[in-house]
């Protein structure tokens, strides 16, 4: 069984980017990319409607690093703190020493590279150590942007469910995207 230890938190640094925790005082830029209609396409939860449901994002990202049971990172651009993405893995299942990976980018960064930095960055995290077997990402099968970043870092699509997720009114298929340690 894996045994995580979260605490200190990990802050990351790659060339550009600076990852580092999530505090209430991200709240305006949680919001900012909760409440975006163009960020939130593919994500299939409900928009952030005020800065207390941000507020509440918040408050589970961080339980969820106090238990282990997930750990998010905010994106910012070294020397600024300012958030502009996230990244992290949640649904943490250290039995099976795998969990999902998820993460959003403020569309003014997109298209740059910043994600591909960041993801690498967790990765390396995640295997070398949080020690963990593999790694998942469950995605919109439209989400090309997303599938292009998976599959540019060696994820492999190893399941697809036709109509398996009920939102707003519609059953979605989803794409089930994996990467092991040893294909690192
Ligand atoms: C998915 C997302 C994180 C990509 O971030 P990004 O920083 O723009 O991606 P990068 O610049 O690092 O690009 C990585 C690869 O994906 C490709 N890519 C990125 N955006 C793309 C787009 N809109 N359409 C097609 N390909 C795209 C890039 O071309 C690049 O591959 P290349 O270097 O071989 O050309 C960003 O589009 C996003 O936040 N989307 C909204 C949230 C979301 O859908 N999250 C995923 C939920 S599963």
């Amino acid at each position: 069984m894996l045994s995580l230890n979260l605490n200190p938190f990990p802050t990351l640094s790659t060339g550009r980017l600076l990852l580092r925790q999530i505090t209430t005082a991200d709240v305006n830029k949680i919001f900012e990319l909760r409440s975006n209609k163009a960020v939130m396409e593919f994500i299939n939860r409900p928009l952030a409607e005020t800065t207390a449901d941000a507020l509440q994002l918040i408050k589970i990202i961080i339980d969820n690093i106090n238990i282990s049971e997930g750990i998010t990172w905010a994106i910012s651009i070294q020397n600024d703190s300012t958030l502009i993405g996230t990244i992290g893995f949640w649904k943490i299942d250290t039995e099976n020493h795998r969990a999902e990976i998820g993460y959003l980018l403020h569309p003014n960064h997109q298209q740059k590279g910043i994600m591909q930095e960041a993801l690498s960055a967790v990765l390396n995290y995640g295997f070398t150590q949080m020690q963990l077997h593999s790694v998942e990402a469950n995605i919109n099968p439209a989400n090309e942007a997303s599938r292009k970043l998976l599959e540019k870092n060696k994820f492999i699509q190893e399941g697809y469910f036709k109509e398996n997720f009920y939102y707003k009114g519609s059953f979605l298929d989803s794409a089930i995207y994996s990467l092991l340690t040893t294909v690192q």
